[in-house]
């Protein structure tokens, strides 16, 4: 598995963290380092782009190692499953009746796919348009 460095991070701005070629493949799920933050980025069945934290909030299993599957990763230890938002989304292990998955959620950085590179918004409250100027 390579470690992703992503480029100098600015606060609120775009910083670019990967290559699409990065997520080609059979699997597209890799490590990314990002303010600070141990992630994982990942793509989805439906080609959705998630850059979530790496570590399950059950008992710290790298989500790396996760099973990527129903448009999303599987925690390899008990089946936590999180959506491309960081939202836990399942917890096998539960009642069927529970909701408290509901209440769970990784931390998560927006992110944008543009002319082949992946770039995560790292700043606060909700990510601006990413800048026309990008596209030279
Ligand atoms: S460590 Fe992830 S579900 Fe238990």
């Amino acid at each position: 598995m390579t470690q992703q460095s992503p480029m100098t991070a600015d606060r609120e701005d775009w910083v670019e963290i990967a290559s699409a070629s990065d997520l080609a493949g059979a699997r597209p799920v890799i490590p990314v380092d990002l303010d600070g933050q141990r992630m994982v980025l990942f793509r989805d069945e439906e080609g959705r782009l998630g850059l979530i934290g790496r570590h399950c909030p059950h008992r710290g299993a790298d989500l790396c190692f996760g099973r990527r599957e129903d448009n999303g990763l599987r925690c390899p230890f008990h089946g936590w499953h999180f959506d491309h938002t960081g939202q836990c989304t399942e917890q096998p292990a539960e009642p069927l009746d529970s909701t408290m998955y509901q209440t769970i959620r990784l931390p998560s950085f927006t992110v944008v796919e543009h002319a082949g590179r992946i770039h995560a918004y790292v700043g606060s409250g909700t990510a601006p348009a990413f800048p026309a100027s990008a596209d030279t």
